[in-house]
């Protein structure tokens, strides 16, 4: 079974943030990604949406043999991923707004969180503001209309900047020190937020963290890849593979890019 893939779904292209990390950290891992951008955005759907919408792409990787699942997803981890443990033998992994470090890391006591609605109003991210963050201020904001600009691939134009603006200025009004981006999706505006933000305001995003509990849960389970060559990456969307393609050209050629009506 070591040898099978590592799955991993998004609402679309936001997820292969993750994907890099992992591909970085445990390259000779192979991988089957999903980019369910014709639904994107998740996060203005019910929970009841998101669920059938993770149980959709979970089975489709669970098909292909996928060993392990990282929900590349903020938005389907607080609405779906209790579900899905219960319901499918395979690990997931999960990916929440990391609160936790920021909170404890803050000087001012305050941190601002830009996430989707979805995340914001789900049951999992309060219950980890209440144990991780009880002695500072969270400052949520939801970042409407991000996702959307992204899945355009609008990185670098004055409306994906004003938007992003008018939702982060409030927080710096506000003081915070912190900025934790709760969508997997947002490092993609972190050349924005370098320009915006004042120096010494601190981003985190929970990439890295993802890629590192991926590779102690495989090797817990007696998971890792044992082989010796670099792993084979195939990536499916349900929209405009050109533009799946823009987002993980340049980290390695041993991938397929491909259309798939899921
Ligand atoms: N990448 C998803 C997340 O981390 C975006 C959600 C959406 O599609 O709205 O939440």
């Amino acid at each position: 079974m070591n040898a099978y893939p590592i799955g991993i779904f998004d609402s679309g292209v936001g997820g292969t943030s993750i994907w890099k990390e992992i591909q970085h950290l445990l390259p000779y891992e192979s991988t089957i990604y999903l980019a369910d951008s014709k639904n994107a955005p998740y996060g203005e759907k019910s929970q009841e949406d998101i669920l059938k919408l993770s149980i959709k792409n979970t089975e489709l990787l669970l098909a292909q043999n996928c060993k392990l699942i990282v929900v590349a997803c903020n938005t389907a981890t607080t609405n779906a991923i209790a579900y899905l443990r219960r319901t499918y033998n395979v690990p997931f992994i999960g990916i929440e707004p990391a609160i936790k470090p920021a909170a404890l890391n803050s000087t001012a006591k305050k941190v601002g969180v830009l996430a989707t609605k979805g995340t914001l109003t789900s049951s999992l991210f309060h219950s980890t503001m209440q144990n991780h963050a009880k002695d500072i201020t969270i400052i949520e904001q939801q970042g409407k209309g991000l996702v959307e600009l992204i899945e355009a691939g609008l990185l670098h134009t004055d409306a994906t900047r004003n938007l992003l603006e008018s939702y982060v200025r409030p927080m710096l009004n506000e003081g915070i020190d912190y900025l934790v981006l709760g969508c997997t999706h947002y490092p993609y505006l972190i050349p924005l937020l370098h320009e915006i933000l004042p120096e010494g305001i601190k981003i985190i995003d929970s990439g890295e963290a993802v890629a590192k509990q991926t590779q102690k849960v495989l090797g817990e389970g007696l998971l890792l890849s044992a082989s010796e060559t670099i792993g084979r990456h195939q990536f499916f969307t349900n929209t405009d593979a050109n533009l799946l393609e823009r987002f993980v050209s340049s980290v390695t050629k041993e991938k397929t890019v491909r259309f798939l009506d899921f």
